[in-house]
Parts: C-alpha cells; sequence; structure tokens
C-alpha cells in the first residue's frame, strides 16, 4: 500500500458564482454552507488505497446493499482551517485528527488510512475551496472527513472495501442562540458509550443513538446534553459533541479521564496543555453530578465549559435535570474560561507563539 498516491484534480465545472458564494458566507452558521468541490479515495481489500481525487461536490451513487447503510460502520473526524493574521492559510493539529481517525477505524473494523493521505487530503481541498473562508468573528472552513463501508454485501462482516471522502464547509459560530453561555440538559434515561462500546470512536452510530436525548434537551429549550456513565448513572462523562471542564474557585481546572467511554477531544488535549503551560493546577478525575451541583450551589465551582472543534471554547451557564437546575458562577462567560480560550483562538490564528508546533502552515 503506496501512501504517496497522487491526487488527480478535476476543478468543478460549474462552481457557484462570486456574488452567490459572497452571500452564503455572509453569515455562514454552522454546518450548511458548503464548498464547491470534495475529495474522494477508494480502498479495495488486496489493492489497498487509490483514485484519489479532488473534483465538484457531488451527490453519492450507492448500490442499495452498501454495507454502510444497513450496519453503520462509518467514522468521521471534525477539523478547521484557518486564515492567519499574516493571511495564510493554516489547519490545527491536523495530525491529531488523522491519527484518531485510524483509532475510529481500528475500532470500527474498518481499513486505516495513511496519515499523509488524510492530511494531504484536507490540504488539497482548502486549496482549491480557498476562497470559501467567511468573513467573520471566529469564521473558519469545517473539513469533514469520512470514512464508509462501500462493498455491496448483506453478510454481517468488515466491509472489503471502503470509500473516504472529504467536505468543506464555511463555518461561523456553531451555537444558534448566540447566547453568552450555553444551557444543558442532564439525560437521565439515556446514556451515549459503555465500557467496551464505541464511546471514544468517532462513529456515526454514537451521535445517532445520542439523538434522541438531543431532542429531548432541545425540546425543554436547552442546547446540549450531558451524558452520565452508564453503570452508576452518577458520573460527568462529555456532551454530545463536546468535551467538559470545571473550573474550582483555587483557581485548578479538571475534566473527566479518557476512561474510553469519551471522545480523546483535540481541543481538550490542547487546552489541558494551555492550562499546564500557563501554571493552573489540572486534573483528569471523574466528577460526579451531584457533586458538581452541590460544588455550584457553594461556590467552590466557579465555571464551566465545553470545548469541540466546532464549538471551541463554550462556557456553561445554567444545568437542569428532572430534578432541578443550578447555575454556574455568575452563568455567563467566566475569567478562567476566557484566557483560555483566548489563548487557543490566538494560537490557531498565528498571534500567539506556538510552543508545540500544533499549526501548520498550508502556504
Ligand atoms: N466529544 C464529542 C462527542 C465530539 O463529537 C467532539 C467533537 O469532535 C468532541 C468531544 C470534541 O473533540 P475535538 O476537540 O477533537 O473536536
Ligand atoms: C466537531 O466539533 O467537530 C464535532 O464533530 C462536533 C459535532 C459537530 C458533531
Amino acid at each position: 500500500m503506496s501512501a504517496n498516491i497522487p491526487f488527480a484534480i478535476i476543478p468543478s465545472a460549474n462552481p457557484i458564482s462570486a456574488q452567490e458564494r459572497a452571500d452564503r458566507i455572509a453569515a455562514p452558521g454552522f454546518g450548511k454552507v458548503f464548498t464547491d468541490h470534495m475529495v474522494t479515495i477508494r480502498y479495495v481489500e488486496g489493492q489497498g488505497w487509490h483514485d484519489a481525487k479532488v473534483h465538484a461536490r457531488q451527490p453519492l451513487v450507492l448500490d442499495p446493499a452498501t454495507a454502510v447503510l444497513h450496519y453503520a460502520q462509518e467514522i468521521f473526524e471534525g477539523l478547521k482551517a484557518y486564515r492567519l493574521e499574516d493571511g495564510a492559510m493554516a489547519l490545527f493539529r491536523p495530525e491529531a485528527n488523522a491519527q484518531r481517525f485510524n483509532a475510529s477505524a481500528r475500532r470500527m473494523a474498518m481499513a486505516e488510512l495513511p496519515e499523509e493521505l488524510f492530511i494531504g487530503s484536507c490540504r488539497q481541498l482548502v486549496q482549491i475551496d480557498r476562497d470559501w473562508f467567511p468573513d467573520v468573528e471566529g469564521g473558519s472552513i469545517y473539513l469533514r472527513p469520512f470514512m464508509i463501508a462501500s462493498e455491496a454485501f448483506l453478510g454481517v462482516k468488515p466491509s472489503s472495501e471502503y470509500l473516504y471522502m472529504v467536505i468543506a464547509s464555511a463555518a461561523g459560530g456553531y451555537f444558534k442562540s448566540g447566547a453568552p453561555a450555553v444551557s444543558l440538559w442532564v439525560s437521565q434515561d439515556y446514556s451515549r458509550a459503555a465500557p467496551g462500546g464505541t464511546g471514544a470512536a468517532k462513529c456515526g452510530g454514537n451521535y445517532a443513538s445520542s439523538l434522541i436525548a438531543q431532542a429531548e434537551a432541545m425540546k425543554l429549550g436547552h442546547d446540549q446534553v450531558v451524558f452520565l456513565d452508564a453503570a452508576e448513572n452518577r458520573w460527568i462523562e462529555e456532551l454530545g459533541g463536546m468535551n467538559l471542564f470545571f473550573v474550582f474557585e483555587d483557581g485548578s481546572i479538571q475534566t473527566p479521564p479518557l476512561s474510553g467511554t469519551i471522545l480523546p477531544g483535540i481541543t481538550r488535549e490542547s487546552l489541558l496543555t494551555i492550562a499546564r503551560d500557563e501554571g493552573l493546577t489540572v486534573r483528569e478525575e471523574r466528577y460526579a453530578i451531584d457533586q458538581w451541583e452541590a460544588d455550584a450551589k457553594s461556590g467552590r465551582i466557579v465555571e464551566s465549559f465545553a470545548c469541540g472543534t466546532a464549538a471551541v471554547v463554550t462556557p456553561i451557564g445554567k444545568v437542569s435535570s428532572p430534578s432541578g437546575s443550578f447555575t454556574v458562577g455568575a452563568g455567563g462567560p467566566g475569567q478562567v474560561t476566557q484566557r483560555l480560550k483566548e489563548k487557543l483562538v490566538s494560537i490557531q490564528r498565528g498571534a500567539a507563539a506556538d510552543p508545540h508546533n500544533w499549526v501548520m502552515r498550508l502556504d
């Protein structure tokens, strides 16, 4: 299997006009405004990865027996391309996404993709769709690499063929409300992941099973769901699409450990590193939902925030469950949250020193 297969570049014959593009990216929100192109690479057992192409974004034609449609053998990633202060384009820690993609592939018994192909595919797509960066605060191009089991076969076994793709979308803020802090709903009835399950993999199935709880949260006027551990329904794990952090009155910060049931977020790991660099006391330890409530009420906890590629760093204002609600700190963005967010965003935008070499320039 060669990692250095060439990309055929076939520019779209019908790109969206400059005027239409400007209209679409003026207020892009998240996940709705797609660029002109996509990447596809195929894998066949015995032949390896081949047929890498950058071409016009187009619908897929799939045999109705395609394995992913039946047994959900699918994984994805999410990472952003940024414009740096000096105008250059860059990716943030794409090798970390490539490695997590392959960890997900192993868990889902799928073919691994050489890291150079993962990063190369992201690079190619950003380069050809470079006119799609939105000129809004926090604007970026959100890349969605993903892979499906593409063999047409109804037997239950790992597919012998895979289709890897990357699509891109102009992105602003993740939360529609634009509120300074988000409101969470603690899921009592549904677990996201269990020991031995797929919680640490970024597979579509995890999200499918979380949607009923997310729908419940939204119906009740909240933004996101907090999932607790499946065994005791007590230990805080993560949100439907973000990791969680707690800030204590002594200035220390804590986040749930990578127990195998939560996604090892790249934003989470970056913030842990930044916090340690800044001399904060950092703990990766489990934390119970009843303790969070007690600590928020007593003032021992002064801030909490969610973090992820799409959400960046988002303060948590209020937490609700069937037994009641509590407010965290003053219910809005706290100082430590703001400081960590500013540091992360400054590194991502090339406005602060990058001691860990996280920023990969594309031009
Ligand atoms: N947890 C879940 C379930 C997610 O979907 C995400 C988003 O990717 C995260 C955490 C945060 O991960 P990252 O910081 O790598 O985007
Ligand atoms: C991300 O932050 O990249 C995510 O995947 C979260 C969500 C959009 C699924």
